[in-house]
């Protein structure tokens, strides 16, 4: 999608981090914005802070509350954003569940909670924006995680969501693709967001070590690649030269090596 000047952008998790800060990008680009997030108090602030970031007084900026993890709710909140604003050229299913902490501590609630919500959660937001899509000829982003690339310790709830995430954007690419829509996989590494601080309550530090090995980028730089994503119909896209190297030791060197290298971080981390 080379110009998205007028383009109408809805974004799941949009109150927050990186979805927010897209919002705000896209919004300088000249999209029409639409946010959704459980909490209405959040998504009017966030609709506050993205009104000033418009190119011209037309681009309309709505919230909608959402649990992406109710599926009839889903369905229900882009059938009145779509009647409100208009269907979406852009879908960008960000909405995310972190956690982080050894398996034993990992309750079945958080593992549930974390699966319906970034596995289940894109599904159904790809699933209720499909016909629209479809008619705009539009574009979908899932944001997963490095963590859905390259197996991190700590991470049994989150790495397992985000593989699943990733699997679903592969499966899917080539159907999309056959509809006319196109789709973008971000795989970030750790970016400073409310998620990454309530994580790091509970991730061992020898596994955030692990973690860290693929380095940090901020929510600036990953929303730059997700609007480049986008204009340039990229697949899969990996923010910041250590994440993509992280992501090339597991891709061309699986098992013995990168196995070697976590093994050997967690002992050194585990001493300290
Ligand atoms: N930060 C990182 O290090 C990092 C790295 C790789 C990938 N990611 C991924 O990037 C995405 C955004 O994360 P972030 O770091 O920007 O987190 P964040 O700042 O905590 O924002 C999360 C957003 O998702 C919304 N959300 C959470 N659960 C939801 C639900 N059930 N239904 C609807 N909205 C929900 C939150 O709003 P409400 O709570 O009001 O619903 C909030 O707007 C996630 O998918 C995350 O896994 C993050």
């Amino acid at each position: 999608m080379k110009d998205l000047h007028g383009k109408q952008a809805y974004i799941t998790g949009g109150s927050s981090g990186i979805g927010l800060e897209t919002a705000r990008q896209l919004a300088a680009k000249g999209c029409h914005i639409t946010l959704f997030a459980r909490d209405s108090q959040k998504l009017e602030k966030a609709r506050q802070l993205i009104l000033n970031f418009r190119k011209a007084q037309a681009q309309k900026v709505e919230i909608f509350p959402m649990d992406v993890t109710n599926p009839q709710g889903v369905e229900d909140a882009i059938k009145a954003a779509v009647e409100a604003a208009g269907p979406p050229d852009i879908v960008i299913a960000n909405a995310g569940q972190g956690h982080g902490d050894y398996f034993e501590n990992t309750t079945y609630a958080i593992f549930d909670r974390v699966l319906q919500t970034n596995v289940y959660g894109v599904r159904n937001v790809v699933a209720s924006s499909l016909p629209y899509l479809q008619e705009k000829q539009g574009h979908v982003v899932i944001v997963a995680s490095l963590g859905g690339m390259a197996a991190m310790p700590g991470y049994t709830a989150y790495g397992t969501s985000k593989f699943a995430a990733v699997g679903f954007a592969k499966c899917l690419r080539p159907e999309l693709k056959t509809k006319g829509i196109g789709l973008t996989l971000v795989c970030p590494p750790e970016v400073p967001t409310p998620m990454v601080d309530e994580e790091i309550q509970t991730l061992p530090k020898e596994f955030r070590a692990v973690k860290l090995m693929a380095g940090i980028q901020s929510v600036e730089q990953v929303s730059r690649t997700i609007v480049r994503g986008i204009e340039k119909n990229r697949f899969v896209v990996i923010p910041g030269f250590l994440a993509k190297a992280s992501y090339a030791l597991v891709k061309f060197l699986p098992g013995l090596l990168s196995n070697w290298v976590t093994d050997l971080m967690v002992r050194q981390h585990s001493k300290s």
